[in-house]
């Protein structure tokens, strides 16, 4: 990896962000890192910086809101930083029937999945090409490929990053860019994650990975050029029955799962109508 470059993601101070950053700084990656304000990002920035010998910045940001992403690459612009790699990891996931969420939130959610992630992907685009090779990875979820009750705005938001992705990707493979969607089933990311994950079914919570080692997978994935990233045996064994299995009984199966998770978001708590 060149050394004037930098790999730039999006939440990157908690959860599956942190984790990427530990593997891509692990792999002498030079970062710059998004996340909110006042989460303890420039810490954890110090911390790469030391620990790894790499150089490291952290931008401290609300993507959710309009013009901050403009912000975020002026500040890059700026510091005359170059961006090889964008990783777009930002994302607020729900565990809610839609009645039960307000218009506000779910307004925020796809502004954070979907519109953060294109507008930072077109910002950016020409830094890639001027860096090429150059490397563009989307998080989606595994929940793209199923139409599950409580799911309906974050699987969606999803489904628009799978599809994205893979059309990109046909337009800039003659650019030298390489654009990789990952789709990981449950990780274990933040308290709220967690005690969902915990409340799924044992074939599920089986399948539940940590961030800590998805993130290799991704960036070697993202590497190796891969066109769809599906971490863990179980969640590539998930895909497989889907594609077999007639959606009736994809429908019972899937129903019988996600009646019984209790309403959350990401966010926090209880977060069903504020
Ligand atoms: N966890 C899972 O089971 C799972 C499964 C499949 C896919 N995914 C996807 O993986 C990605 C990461 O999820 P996660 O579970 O790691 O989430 P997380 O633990 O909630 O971490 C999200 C990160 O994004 C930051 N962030 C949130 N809102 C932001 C905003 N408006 N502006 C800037 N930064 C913001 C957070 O900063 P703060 O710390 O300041 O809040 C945090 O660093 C998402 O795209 C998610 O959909 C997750």
């Amino acid at each position: 990896m060149k050394t004037n470059v930098y790999t730039l993601i999006t939440g990157a101070s908690e959860g599956f962000g942190k984790a990427l950053a530990i593997e891509c700084a692990s792999r002498k990656m030079n970062l710059i890192l998004v996340a909110l304000p006042g989460t303890g990002l420039n810490c954890f920035v110090e911390m790469l910086k030391q620990k790894y010998a790499i150089e490291a910045v952290g931008i401290e940001m609300d993507l959710s809101v309009d013009g901050n992403c403009n912000l975020v690459f002026q500040t890059i612009k700026n510091k005359k930083l170059a961006v090889n790699m964008l990783i777009n990891n930002v994302g607020i996931g729900s565990t809610m029937l839609f009645e039960e969420g307000s218009i506000e939130f779910f307004q925020r959610q796809i502004k954070i999945n979907i519109m953060t992630t294109t507008v930072m992907t077109y910002l950016f685009l020409q830094d890639l090409k001027k860096h090429s090779p150059g490397y563009i990875l989307n998080v989606g979820s595994l929940s793209c490929f199923f139409y599950l009750m409580k799911k309906q705005v974050y699987g969606a938001t999803k489904s628009y990053v799978y599809s994205f992705s893979k059309s990109l990707r046909r337009e800039l493979d003659s650019e030298l860019i390489n654009v990789s969607v990952i789709c990981p089933g449950p990780m274990n990311t933040n308290k709220t994650v967690t005690a969902i994950n915990e409340s799924f079914n044992w074939l599920t919570r089986m399948s539940t990975m940590n961030p800590e080692e998805v993130a290799p997978i991704a960036i070697e994935g993202l590497l190796k050029r891969k066109e769809v990233i599906v971490p863990g045996k179980l969640n590539k064994l998930f895909l497989f029955f889907d594609m077999m299995i007639p959606s009736f009984l994809k429908d019972f199966l899937t129903g019988l799962q996600m009646r019984n998770i209790q309403s959350v978001t990401s966010m926090e708590n209880n977060l069903c109508k504020n």
